[in-house]
């Protein structure tokens, strides 16, 4: 019977994620998703004894109230913190069913050892994740000495804890196994970066997918192993494809952190001969352009300046008849998807939204780039220079344009904390100040 309702579960929730491939088609497939979660959820039920049934449904009427009311409250932007929240709950689970097999004596000891050293460092790995993305702890890398060496100590230990629980049986040997790997989750993530995290959340949310699978084997629940893997297999996929696009490496991240950090850290150059403009000279120059293409990054989702956006675009195109593009970068911002999460906020259409690819040869026919809180995405450093931390990253070809504005309050660099050479050509207009100061400014001459 489980079994017969594990296989459809199983397809719906591919189904889903096949449906999440596109905007169109995301709400179905959200759709599929959580009926695959009822008929997983019911398959279940059918096997809970009665009387255990209301500590179960209060239990679960507890978690989904919280998850309904965090699901509406958290704001866009603190969504990566929230996802490394739940994610930690998930291998926290994990470690709980991995306690209460081996305190009623189960006997699959290997498959759930994994679970609980997997969960564990998923949940201490994503608790500090929250803290630093929520500011209760610095964002920046957080380097003790020896750091490298311990943790390579601490992983021995849990390795020799988890040989010695497997083959001996003892339960003190599970509780220290427990603290040690939640010792390890926790000083494996201090030294990341806060820029980094997103590819960190993405591993930790792999790693709870093992662990649920891990404890799927041990159970004996089929579903909870297919869907395990599928979040184990999806989650180091999605890490595997920030980390390409921004031409860093997965080794780098979780190990060198550190090196990533100072670098980051380094001022960019605040002066320069760059030429600076005002709201009305980019309002004079877009007004009577045929083409503007406008690229967001980091800075507009850090100012918010998306809704203004939206205002600009639609008096550029119904005021002015221009036509308005958005050009998305696959690692704008901080989080994958994370324009396109904003400018859907702001309700832009999604006709009018570009990727990289589609829309990066279309700058050299474009006569305005309205570069907004990006700088990395666009700079040919990263075609050009093998040393630059950068090399070899795709970027939007915004100085094809005919004119370049660029939004921002200096010529700091960004993420990546390199100079941006493109703020000194001739063809590239400052536009200092806050991302949604400016944008709302340019709105008001536009309305004049
Ligand atoms: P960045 O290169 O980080 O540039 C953002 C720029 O926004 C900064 O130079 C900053 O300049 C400006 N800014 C910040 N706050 C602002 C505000 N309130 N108003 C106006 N401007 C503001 O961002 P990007 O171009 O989006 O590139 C993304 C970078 O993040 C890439 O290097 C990428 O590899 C990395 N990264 C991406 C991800 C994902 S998955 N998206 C994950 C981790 C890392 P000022 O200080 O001068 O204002």
């Amino acid at each position: 019977m489980n079994e017969l309702i594990s296989l459809p579960s199983a397809i719906l929730f591919i189904l889903s994620i096949r449906g999440l491939n596109s905007p169109r088609s995301a709400r179905f497939g959200n759709l599929l998703g959580i009926i695959g979660m009822i008929l997983a959820i019911a398959a279940v039920f059918v096997f809970i004894p009665f009387p255990r049934l209301p500590v179960i449904i209060s239990a679960m009427a507890a978690g989904g109230i919280i998850g309904i009311i965090s699901g509406q409250k958290v704001r866009m932007t603190a969504l990566p913190q929230m996802i490394a929240a739940f994610n930690g709950l998930g291998g926290l689970a994990a470690v709980f069913l991995a306690a209460g097999e081996t305190i009623a004596g189960g006997t699959g000891y290997f498959t759930s050892s994994i679970g609980l050293v997997i969960g564990a460092l998923a949940f201490s790995g994503s608790m500090v994740a929250f803290a630093k993305l929520q500011g209760i702890l610095p964002g920046r890398a957080l380097l003790f000495p020896f750091q490298h060496v311990l943790n390579l100590l601490l992983a021995t230990v849990v390795l020799i804890l988890f040989a010695g629980f497997v083959f001996y049986r003892e339960e003190w040997m599970f509780w220290y196994l427990t603290a040690a790997s939640l010792l390890l989750g926790l000083l494996l993530v201090l030294p990341v970066g806060g820029a980094d995290m997103p590819v960190v959340i993405s591993v930790l949310n792999a790693c709870s997918g093992w662990a649920a699978a891990g404890i799927g084997f041990m159970l004996g629940q089929t579903l909870l192993v297919i869907t395990g893997a599928i979040v184990g297999a999806g989650g180091m996929i999605l890490a595997l494809v920030m980390t390409k696009a921004m031409n860093s490496s997965l080794w780098q991240i979780l190990l060198g952190g550190a090196a990533k950090n100072a670098k980051s850290a380094a001022p960019g150059r605040e002066t320069g001969n760059a030429r600076s403009g005002s709201p009305e000279d980019a309002a004079f120059i877009m007004e009577n352009a045929q083409s503007v293409i406008i690229v967001p990054g980091y800075g507009m989702a850090a100012a918010r300046a998306q809704h203004a956006l939206k205002e600009m675009s639609v008096l550029l195109r119904q005021k002015y008849r221009v036509r308005v593009r958005f050009a998305i970068h696959p690692v704008a911002g901080r989080m994958p998807g994370h324009m396109n999460v904003l400018l859907a906020e702001a309700d832009i259409p999604y006709e009018e939204i570009f990727e990289m690819d589609e829309i990066n040869r279309d700058f050299a026919e474009t006569d305005v780039a309205y570069v907004i809180g990006a700088n990395d995405i666009t700079n040919p450093l990263a075609e050009t220079d093998p040393s630059s931390p950068i090399y070899g990253m795709p970027v939007l070809n915004v100085s094809a344009a005919k004119t370049v504005f660029f939004v921002k309050r200096s010529l700091a660099s960004g993420y990546s904390g390199i100079d941006n050479p493109l703020f000194y050509r001739e063809n590239t207009v400052m536009l200092y100040g806050d991302a949604k100061e400016v944008t709302e400014a340019v709105v008001r001459e536009l309305e004049k």
